[in-house]
């Protein structure tokens, strides 16, 4: 059995490494683009946007999927994408079907939240959303350079619910 003292410094060598780690990959660079998401990751829902006649797609990769339990913090290397959709217009009006709208085929962007071990440490407490980091991608899949702040910002007060917004509900929801 390993003695307090062995423990401990362990302990402290793996806390170093992580802070370092932390500090140098903060920000959406260390997120890459989902490819093949639309084909690969679990769709979870649709959330119509009344205020600007778009839909929010949202996927999960299956392996998160798999592993979440309703109720209890996302596991360790969830991505979340948020996918932004235009959808079906007719004489400047959205088509409606069944009380929603119908998606379109373009798709104007995603946002994506993404949970590893080590994000987030870089991150002031009051910033810091745990282990998640943020990044969005326009439709070339071109990762914008704006910082994370705006991101973490929003989504700080929603710690309950492991700093999503939809996600948590819907896992709920599709895992009864
Ligand atoms: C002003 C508040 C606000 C900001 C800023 C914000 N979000 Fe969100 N986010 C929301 C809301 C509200 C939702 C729920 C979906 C909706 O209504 O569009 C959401 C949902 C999400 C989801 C789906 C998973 C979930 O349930 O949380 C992702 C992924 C996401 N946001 C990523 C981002 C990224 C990336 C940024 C920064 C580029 C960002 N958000 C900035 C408010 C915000």
């Amino acid at each position: 059995m390993k003695t307090m003292k062995q423990l401990l410094a362990a302990g402290a060598l793996l806390g170093a490494g992580v802070l370092a780690i932390g500090a140098a990959t903060a920000g959406p660079e260390q997120i890459d683009y989902p490819t093949a998401y639309q084909s690969r990751y679990v769709w979870m829902g649709d959330i119509d946007r009344h205020d600007n006649n778009t839909i929010r797609r949202l996927y999960i990769n299956p392996e998160a999927f798999a592993a979440a339990k309703p109720g209890q913090p996302l596991p360790d290397n969830t991505t979340l994408v948020l996918e932004m959709r235009s959808i079906q217009m007719a004489d400047g009006k959205p088509v409606m079907k069944d009380g929603r709208f119908v998606p379109g085929d373009a798709v104007v962007g995603i946002g994506i939240q993404q949970k590893k071990r080590g994000f987030g440490t870089a991150y002031a407490a009051n910033l810091r959303n745990g282990d998640w980091e943020y990044a969005f991608f326009d439709i070339n899949g071109v990762r914008r350079a704006t910082p994370s702040q705006s991101c973490l910002t929003c989504h700080k007060p929603r710690e309950a619910e492991d700093f999503t917004f939809v996600a948590w509900r819907v896992i709920a929801d599709l895992k009864k």
